[in-house]
């Protein structure tokens, strides 16, 4: 059975992702802090889906849970075949009110867990001629003028790795896809201390819409997946706006400080 390890599945978009692979039959290594959610999730997906499931608890900021989880994707024994980078968080502060050490969180996992792992899976995925990765990146790195830094710049950066990377394996059997949701229902805003409350249900995206337009677009062949009609439009349609005129626009949106 192919095997799919899923970093960040305990809530939200990648616990979808978790679901959705576990229900098409592939066994699954969940990777993410909290011990007590990735058992819960494994006996979940073990009883509903008799799949195998392997739980790795890391934090994929600190280097040494970072290079056990590079060991498993470069283990010839048990391939993984399907590597969602998932594990994400954002900033609910502006830019100057940051911490050193919040900074370097999110470079660390939006950027060198990102890295890291999309590097220790392709060698095995190439040689075997048959291999997935799709990052979990966000509209926010398709316009990272129109989002808070550093939050834009890293899943710009998560973008631009897999369209490179996109480049180099055609023909390979392995594919690579940047997943772009908009602002999607799950525990993400609440951890970053944002209340988007007020904004219209018709922004919102469920985590299982999500998952099954990327899985889709990934069996298409696709390389950046925007999930649904309406976000591709209006990405299609801000992207007309210049870089700078965009910058200007959001800068004119925001309190002043
Ligand atoms: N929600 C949105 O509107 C939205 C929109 C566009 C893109 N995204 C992206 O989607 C991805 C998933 O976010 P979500 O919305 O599903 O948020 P979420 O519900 O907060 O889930 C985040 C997941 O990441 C894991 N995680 C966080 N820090 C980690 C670390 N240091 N090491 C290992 N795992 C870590 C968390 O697990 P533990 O706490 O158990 O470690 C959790 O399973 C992120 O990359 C996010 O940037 C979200």
């Amino acid at each position: 059975m192919p095997i799919a390890l899923v970093t960040g599945p305990t809530s939200g978009i990648g616990r979808a992702f978790a679901l959705q692979l576990a229900a098409r039959g592939l066994d699954i290594v969940l990777v993410a802090r909290d011990a007590a959610r990735l058992e819960a999730l494994a006996d979940n997906l073990r009883a509903r889906f008799a799949v195998s499931v392997e739980v790795l608890v890391a934090d994929l900021t600190d280097r040494d849970d970072l290079a056990r989880v590079e060991a498993r994707l470069l283990a010839a024994e048990r391939p993984i075949h399907t590597l969602v980078n998932n594990a994400g968080f954002g900033a609910g502060t502006v830019f100057e009110a940051a911490t050193p050490e919040q900074l370097d969180r999110m470079i660390a996992l939006h950027v060198t867990a990102v890295t890291r792992l999309t590097h220790a899976a392709l060698p095995g995925m190439r040689a075997r001629r048959s291999g997935l990765v799709l990052t979990v990146a966000s509209v926010a790195g398709l316009l990272p003028a129109m989002s808070t830094p550093p939050y834009g710049a890293t899943k710009a950066y998560q973008v631009a790795l897999m369209e490179g990377l996109a480049g180099t394996l055609v023909g390979s059997g392995v594919s690579v896809v940047a997943v772009c949701p908009g602002l999607t229902r799950t525990d993400f805003h609440q951890r970053a201390g944002l209340d988007l409350s007020r904004l219209p249900s018709v922004v919102w995206l469920s985590p299982h819409r999500v998952v099954s337009d990327a899985l889709r677009a990934a069996a298409r062949g696709v390389v950046i997946s925007i999930p649904t009609k309406r976000y591709r439009y209006a990405i299609r349609a801000a992207s007309l706006i210049p870089r700078g005129t965009s910058a200007r626009i959001v800068r004119r949106g925001k309190p002043r400080g």
